[in-house]
């Protein structure tokens, strides 16, 4: 049975190769210079309404005089204006009613079977349990647990609860953390022009120019030297070695994600012929026959119960050419923070469309459908390559009209994103009467007018992306596994950058603390040495256990990862957001970790063309317009400017269970 274990998926793209000439011209915007002309930021007026009632500003929606944001747009009643204090201005960061976003946990599973994201404590802690049985501390009898979670679980319940503070309150600085450097600016050259505002936003997500700016400050010790890979961290250069991708099966809820992943795990050989036949009793036991292959994918009670998935399952299969790490994502839109923590990961993307009629149209639907979202959301990754699965064609007859009506839609969807078309591949199939998974098809009504690819074989002709093994050791951890009886930690997660062994240093951000690599296991094997794209289970020693953390980031001691809480980013605000204002109350993601954020200054609107400012303090941003802003965090979080690190640079602003605004960092501001 395929391993769902979190120290085994493996991730994304940093190696990406996005030379594409397109993101050709400069764009400087002077942040902190002195500002001849700078606008006065008008604050909305707030027209007046019936007594006990005030007018929203952007809606014009009559609210309540108790509602503190527009119950409509959830626009601020009172904006904040300038560089105040928001804390001033504004009441506390609190959420009246949980967000959807509260229901989600951690993305990725790290359990072979047991709940996800139930909010039932005892089914936690019997994933807990199993989860501390797949540890490799565990071998030697010790009492394990798995702290999985444990800092998405504090931070939802802090959203839920409205206290900002409780978020990550275990965190501290960097011990060693300042001496301030100036780096990396505002000014940058990034995007190209475009027509298309998708397209800037995969501009704005994927360029990585050099910023310079002397007015930057992070909290990051200034390197001593240069960083010097030694020999045994460069790759192997075995030929016949297979190369790792990490593949995210993404699309719209019900699509087949999973059906898909457990069809095509069985015919490689990943699930046992009796595994299969004990999901099948399983599955029609509960009334739910036509999920039996899903269920090798959605093992919790929850998921097999609402026959969704709710967290990023973790599989592996080799193709002629990879070693392929599945991420099987959640397509439910309560749960889209979950497939970005997979979607982090991905060096290319599996994106599964349901042919069958209605169905299309509702996943591809702008507003409510999730196909659009999962592929902005990939491309905003910098995940290039996209096999395009459009599934359940036994539905349709295996009609190639239907086929061709998806690709035509799709298709000119994902160009305005900035997906090229040599990298999209389209591949009919029937994950419920397998056809075209791992052979041509043996339907007569597909196989008569499709000769191209199966899926494997498309897989089979991905690229997997070069990796940055020479650079300083980064590591997001997305999950943390503890041993109670030792005080151990093992820090899960992919390597972005670097390369570990037994015995390496290594230190844990933002809380500073030092230890060593005590062992190491990749797909559930121990293995002597990792290196960027690997996907990895690190037991550490010397660190305590609880200042490692989901969200925080595992790097060398003399290139720590820059920790911040006010940042200046460049972010495209996408369709159907509610308006962006100063004081604007969101929450960023940013790898794995999530942090409550305000907006506290509108910088500049962006021509979506050109890149270049427009308008200087713009007062509310919409949807589909390009600026830059500045946020401050309630807690410290580790970032890097876009240009620093891909990986810890791209951010998404979410507010009300929904991404409301995509971008990169582009300058980690010191407050004074
Ligand atoms: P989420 O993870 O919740 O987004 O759903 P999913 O995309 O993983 O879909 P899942 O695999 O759970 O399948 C949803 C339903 O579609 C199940 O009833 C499957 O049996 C059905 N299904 C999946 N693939 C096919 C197919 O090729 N043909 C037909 N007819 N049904 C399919
Ligand atoms: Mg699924």
């Amino acid at each position: 049975m395929p391993r769902k274990g979190l120290s085994n998926f493996d991730d994304y793209d940093d190696g990406f190769d996005d030379d594409d000439d397109a993101y050709d011209y400069d764009y400087d915007i002077d942040i902190d210079g002195p500002e001849e002309e700078e606008e006065e930021v008008v604050v909305p007026k707030e027209e007046t309404a019936k007594q006990g009632l005030w007018r929203c500003a952007i809606c014009t929606y009559d609210n309540d005089e108790s509602m503190f944001v527009c119950d409509i747009c959830g626009v601020l009643r009172h904006p904040v204006a300038g560089n105040q204090s928001i804390n001033k201005n504004t009441a506390p960061f609190k959420f009246d009613a949980p967000s959807p976003d509260d229901l989600v946990t951690n993305g990725l599973t790290s359990t072979k079977s047991g709940p996800k994201g139930s909010g039932d404590a005892s089914m936690r802690q019997k994933e807990k349990q199993e989860s501390a049985e797949n540890n490799p501390l565990k071998k030697g009898g010790d009492s394990s647990e798995t702290s999985s979670r444990g800092r998405h679980d504090k931070l939802d319940n802090s959203f839920s609860k409205g206290g900002a503070g409780g978020i990550k309150s275990g965190k501290r600085l960097p011990k060693e953390k300042t001496d301030m450097s100036n780096e990396t600016s505002s000014s940058s050259k990034y995007m190209e022009s475009s027509e298309r505002l998708t397209g800037t936003m995969n501009k704005m997500s994927l360029t990585g120019e050099t910023e310079k700016s002397s007015d930057i400050m992070t909290i990051r010790p200034k390197s001593k030297s240069k960083h010097k890979p030694e020999e045994w961290m460069l790759l192997d250069k075995e030929p016949d070695a297979l190369s790792q991708l990490n593949l995210a099966i993404v699309g719209h809820v019900d699509s087949g994600k999973s059906t898909l992943s457990g069809r095509l795990l069985h015919l490689l050989g990943r699930i046992s012929q009796k595994q299969m036949h004990k999901y099948e009793k399983e599955a029609k036991l509960q009334g739910k026959g036509s999920f039996a292959y899903a269920w090798a994918l959605d093992e919790s009670a929850e998921e097999r119960e609402r026959g969704i998935t709710m967290t990023v399952a973790v599989a592996y299969f080799n193709s002629k050419r990879h070693h392929v790490v599945l991420l099987d994502s959640p397509g439910h839109k309560d749960f889209v923070p979950n497939m970005i923590a997979g979607a982090t990961q991905a060096d290319a993307a599996i994106l599964v469309i349901d042919a069958s009629v209605g169905a299309f149209e509702a996943g591809f639907d702008n507003l409510k459908g999730q196909t659009r979202e999962h592929a902005r959301v990939l491309r905003g990754f910098g995940v290039e390559q996209v096999i395009v699965a459009v599934n359940k064609m036994d539905i349709v007859g295996y009609s190639k009209e239907r086929f061709d009506l998806i690709k035509q839609h799709v298709g000119s969807f994902l160009q305005t994103c900035r997906f090229k078309d040599s990298s999209l591949t389209w591949i009919p199939l029937s994950a419920m009467e397998n056809q075209n998974l791992v052979a041509a098809p043996s339907d007569n009504r597909l196989s008569s007018w499709y000769n191209g690819p199966c899926l494997l074989d498309a897989v089979d002709s991905v690229k997997s992306p070069d990796r940055d093994v020479s650079k300083p050791l980064l590591m997001p951890i997305c999950d943390a596994v503890r041993s109670t009886s030792q005080g151990q930690v093992s820090a899960c997660g992919k390597l972005e950058a670097g390369a570990v062994r037994s015995g390496s240093k290594i230190m844990v951000m933002p809380s500073g603390d030092q230890g060593t690599v005590r062992s190491l296991e990749r797909d559930s094997q121990a293995c002597t040495i990792a290196r960027a794209g690997d996907n990895v289970a690190i037991a550490l020693q010397g660190i305590d256990a609880n200042q490692v953390m989901a969200g925080d980031v595992l790097c060398h001691p003399d290139f720590p990862v820059s920790v911040a809480t006010h940042l200046e980013l460049m972010v495209l605000v996408l369709e159907g957001a509610t308006p962006i204002l100063l004081g604007s109350q969101l929450e960023f993601h940013v790898h794995h970790a999530k942090e409550a954020a305000t907006v506290v200054k509108l910088v500049a609107m962006l021509d979506p063309k050109t890149g270049q400012p427009t308008k200087k303090s713009p007062r509310c941003l919409t949807a589909k317009q390009s600026a830059m802003l500045e946020v401050s965090l309630q807690n410290p979080v580790c970032v890097e400017t876009f240009s620093e690190s891909r990986a810890l640079g791209r951010v998404f602003l979410r507010s009300s269970g929904r991404t409301v605004a995509m971008g990169k960092v582009t300058r980690i501001i010191q407050d004074s």
